[in-house]
């Protein structure tokens, strides 16, 4: 199995720490969501859409690109997100903004705390300090290892 993760990272590269970690995999190829709107990603069976959380929701470059890509008839489609509070369901929110045919391909998703010194946060030194970390690493690893197992 193959897999491509778009991905959006802006605040720490939080995100790309994680995205860059997955692409150490043989069989995972990384995409900024620029670098993914000049790509052909017809020769993936796996997507993957990964970004921050933003005022509880993923960031809007990812879900305009994925609103506007098309799955192929097999290809299955992943989240990753990294997150202070996992309080919502981001995924879901994330699936329904981006349409009907990616949630029938929807596989599941990896998510990790990521560093954030975001308003009242950063008066403080920042909230999840350090993530994502060494095992949040490693657990990003082993997630996608078993997906494009
Ligand atoms: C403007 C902004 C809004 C955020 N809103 C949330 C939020 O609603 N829920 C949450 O859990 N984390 C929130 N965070 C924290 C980020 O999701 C977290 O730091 C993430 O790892 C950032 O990823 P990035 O470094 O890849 O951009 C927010 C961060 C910023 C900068």
């Amino acid at each position: 199995m193959k897999a491509a993760i778009v991905y959006q990272s802006v605040h720490h590269k939080n995100t790309q720490k994680i995205v860059e970690a997955m692409g150490e995999n043989p069989n995972v190829d990384i995409y900024t969501v620029a670098e993914a709107k000049e790509a052909d990603l017809s020769g993936y069976d796996l997507i993957g859409m990964a970004s921050g959380v933003y005022g509880a929701s993923m960031h809007k470059a990812i879900l305009d690109f994925f609103s506007d890509f098309t799955l192929g008839e097999n290809q299955k489609l992943f989240i990753v997100l990294t997150y202070t509070v996992h309080y919502a369901n981001f995924e879901a929110k994330a699936l329904k903004t981006v349409g009907a045919d990616k949630q029938e391909k929807y596989i599941g998703s990896f998510g990790c705390k990521g560093f954030n010194t975001f308003g009242p946060f950063g008066w403080f030194g920042g909230a999840a300090k350090g993530h994502p970390d060494d095992k949040d690493v490693e657990n990003a690893k082993a997630y996608i290892a078993g997906l494009v197992k």
